[in-house]
């Protein structure tokens, strides 16, 4: 049997923190940190993910404005409000709510970002630091999983680990964390051949793949610690990538779906925005 990883007991413990940082500002008097998120059309997964970032940092006490702009936007507009928001010295964390409608140049939207206030580590000033191992804003998924890993006092270097998913917001940017910790690392992904036999040989498995309950215990190797990344709704339920019940029993740490990873991206977030914060005001 597995122990469960509870994200959101994690994620709880965190914030308190926070929120007692932030509550410190507040007594002295001071500015305030402040995330902007700008959500474009009406996905509800989207709406859904952006109420629960809004309901964090008012939890913890930060400042947050969600601009929710309609599918008829133009790119122009979009770049103009994200120009807008990197001028605003209030604003110390800018987040695009993704995927954006098909008809945006998604890239174009994103680099349009000041990075000093890219919360999600998504634009190439960013990312060309992180893989050079410099200080930058990190994607907040891949924090949340290494916080987990932590958490669950995981020893990281020299095992192998599998990675299920190649996409910038998780599956490289975890997998280069992974490696930092001195994990020898597998990416596999849609084309990967023989996924099971290859995923089997891994101590950490993680997966990102959004297909609902497709890792079975034929996937994973025993005693393997499993963090699900995925948010698949079926018949209205929130489920991860992994058949809990089926791999619980033969993993040794293992993450639910609901309350696990989901929590902990949000919590980073609120880390990462407060992270700009300080640097910001301490220019
Ligand atoms: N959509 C799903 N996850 C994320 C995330 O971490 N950041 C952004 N911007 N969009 C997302």
């Amino acid at each position: 049997m597995a122990r469960i990883l509870w994200g959101n007991e994690l994620a709880g413990k965190l914030r308190d923190q926070m929120k007692r940082e932030v509550d410190a500002l507040k007594a002295e008097n001071k500015r305030i940190p402040m995330l902007a998120v700008v959500l474009v059309g009406d996905d509800p997964a989207s709406h859904s993910y952006v109420k629960g970032k809004a309901k964090a940092c008012e939890q913890i006490g930060i400042a947050e404005q969600t601009y929710e702009l309609p599918e008829s936007t133009s790119q122009q507009d979009l770049i103009q409000l994200i120009q807008h928001l990197n001028a605003d010295n209030c604003v110390d964390g800018i987040l695009v709510q993704l995927p954006l409608p098909a008809h945006f140049n998604q890239d174009e939207v994103i680099q349009t970002i000041d990075p000093g206030k890219d919360v999600d580590g998504l634009t190439y000033i960013n990312q060309g630091k992180f893989f050079n191992n410099q200080s930058c804003f990190i994607p907040c998924t891949p924090l949340g999983i290494m916080e987990i890993l932590k958490e669950g006092n995981v020893d990281i270097s020299g095992k192998s680990a599998c990675v299920i998913g190649r996409s910038q917001l998780v599956g490289n940017p975890v997998a280069q964390l992974l490696m930092r910790a001195n994990a020898t690392v597998t990416m596999c992904h849609s084309r990967t051949q023989n996924l099971a036999d290859v995923s089997r040989q891994a101590d950490i498995l993680i997966v990102a793949i959004g297909k609902a309950r497709m890792i079975d215990a034929s996937y994973v190797k025993d005693g393997a610690v499993v963090i699900d990344v995925g948010v698949n709704r079926v018949e209205g339920k929130l489920c991860g990538d992994v058949d809990f019940d089926a791999v619980e029993p033969r993993a040794s740490i293992i993450t639910p779906v609901p309350k696990g990873v989901g929590p902990m991206t949000i919590t980073m977030l609120l880390a990462n925005t407060l992270s700009s914060y300080e640097s910001r005001e301490n220019k």
